[in-house]
């Protein structure tokens, strides 16, 4: 199926899915959002909590979701598989408990994706090999659909129904290998209600913005005169400002009595709604900006972890033993990315969950630096050569329950994009976010420390920063990192090495027998 299957849970449930892989590439499965606790071994990411499920193996994945509601995703988390193997996990309160606004009448998920012309896997190896940066995809899509503004598929253009005077929840989705997308429909107001499975208080938008991993729910009513509106979906920060088919993907949201479907009629034309532009930072801004969550906000005080990553893309020079077609980045260069001049390398022969667990020296080392080698004026004209990434396997180490502060700062290195940065097995609070070098003296007096969203994916703005905390409270090696999988590719990541608490309760389980090794 593709999308691959929805999964409907309630808070609280316990899951036990089993993964046999009928494909050609080795596999594993990421529950994104999902906050694994004491269950590490069914994260996910391959060789960072497990090896990678062979074709023809299996592994099954055990864990319970608890104190999480609204909209997660599965997806691969081995090379670009996840460009096609992803589905919607839908999380809803527990039994006799309800939803805090007033239950829709339908629930939509609507995942937005990418799409090659081409196997992704070929694409993305390509890329390592010239050093250069890989192909743009062919199409956005909505629920595996491009629609019908591209020319290939109008029947099979996704299609919404809604009633006049009902509410649908959109739990939108943004599964796209590497693209931050809008998301508007025609002539309606959403009602944002939740992000990454924690509700948030209401605010209506026109627009949404979502980074890949990030998922947002939102309330839409039929309240407009009953006919067909385009929901669609185009991108931010693209280096693509292609011509507008190209960019722009579509659903239509239609109201049943201006349907079709069960007669023989022309049905309306749907109506277009006008997406900001591709550079619209000024929209992300205020959008990001709306998010409060609903819930008393337990935000750590008291820290024990104040750290300070850089995070952007860099040019490395071509190695000499390397021949040219190997060196295609800009000016001969390869491309490359890092969080604190490190760029993230996994290992081959064992998971780092694994290695950690069993004692395997030389697997990886904890010194993943607090701070970047040197700081310097970010907003400026940065020198491509400031930063030559080094590449190595470096964990961060936390105590159990520490206090942890973040201090995330794009570096504008070769090019200013919004980053998603997405932390495996935690939700954190985004306390605050700007433009510019952040300002230990200035931009403290920003942070919101009452009612900050808890979120699992931070959208780093283009230029600026963003500050996030959470307590180090699930023990196991989590792997942080963007959620544009070619800078994944290029190293743009790190991982945290939680260690064990007291007791069973602060110690992660044991790992399940059928554990994939390399
Ligand atoms: Cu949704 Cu490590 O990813």
């Amino acid at each position: 199926m593709f999308p691959g299957p929805t999964l409907e849970i309630k808070n609280g449930d316990t899951l036990e899915v089993q993964v046999v892989n009928k494909g050609r590439y080795n596999v594993t499965i990421h529950w994104h959002g999902v906050r694994q606790m004491r269950t590490g071994w069914a994260d996910g990411p391959e060789f960072v909590t497990q090896c990678p499920i062979r074709p023809g193996g299996s592994y099954t994945y055990r864990f319970t979701v608890q104190g999480q509601e609204g909209t997660l995703w599965w997806h691969a988390h081995s090379s670009w598989l996840r460009a096609t193997v992803y589905g919607a996990l839908i999380i809803r309160p527990r039994e006799g408990k309800s939803y805090p606004f007033p239950k829709p009448k339908r629930e939509t998920p609507i995942i937005l994706g990418e799409w090659w012309d081409a196997n992704p896997i070929d694409v993305v190896r390509e890329a390592t090999r010239t050093g250069a940066a890989p192909n743009v995809s062919d199409a956005y899509t909505i629920n595996a659909q491009p629609g019908d503004l591209y020319k290939c598929s109008s029947k099979e253009t996704t299609v919404v129904p809604i009633d006049s005077g009902e509410t649908n929840l959109l739990r939108v989705i943004n599964a796209a290998l590497n693209q931050p997308l809008f998301f508007k429909v025609a002539n309606h107001k959403l009602t944002v209600v939740g992000a990454d499975a924690s509700y948030t208080k209401p605010f209506t938008t026109s627009v949404l913005m979502l980074g890949p991993g990030q998922t947002t729910d939102v309330l839409i009513r039929g309240d407009q005169p009953p006919s067909r509106y385009y929901m669609a979906a185009r991108a931010y920060q693209s280096a693509q400002n292609a011509p507008f088919d190209n960019t722009t993907t579509t659903a239509i949201l239609e109201y049943k009595s201006a349907s079709c479907a069960a007669k023989k009629c022309n049905a309306p034309t749907p109506i277009m709604p006008s997406l900001p532009a591709y550079n619209d930072t000024n929209t992300v801004t205020t959008f990001s900006q709306s998010f409060r969550s609903l819930e008393k906000a337990e935000v750590p005080t008291d820290l024990d972890e104040s750290l300070f990553f850089t995070i952007g893309l860099g040019l490395n020079k071509c190695p000499p033993n390397f021949r040219k077609r190997r060196c295609q980045g800009p000016n001969g260069t390869r491309f490359t990315a890092s969080m604190n001049n490190v760029s993230f390398v996994l290992p081959r022969n064992f998971s780092l969950l694994q290695a950690h667990q069993q004692g395997i020296p030389g697997v990886f080392t904890t010194d993943f630096p607090a701070n970047p080698p040197l700081k310097f004026d970010y907003t400026g004209n940065v020198s491509r050569s400031l930063f030559q990434p080094v590449p190595g396997t470096k964990l961060y180490k936390l105590k159990y329950g520490s206090r942890v502060q973040i201090v995330l700062q794009d570096t504008s290195i070769v090019t200013p994009e919004n980053h998603p940065i997405h932390l495996h097995g935690y939700d954190f609070y985004i306390i605050a976010q700007g433009f510019g070098n952040f300002d230990p003296k200035k931009d403290t007096s920003k942070f919101n420390l009452v009612d900050p969203p808890l979120r699992n994916t931070v959208g780093v703005p283009v230029n600026g920063w963003a500050v996030i905390r959470f307590v180090a409270d699930n023990p196991g090696v989590w792997i942080m990192h963007c959620h544009l999988d070619v800078h994944i590719n290029w190293g743009l990541a790190m991982a945290f090495l939680v260690e064990n608490g007291v007791g069973e309760l602060q110690t992660i389980q044991p790992p399940p027998p059928d554990l994939p090794i390399c």
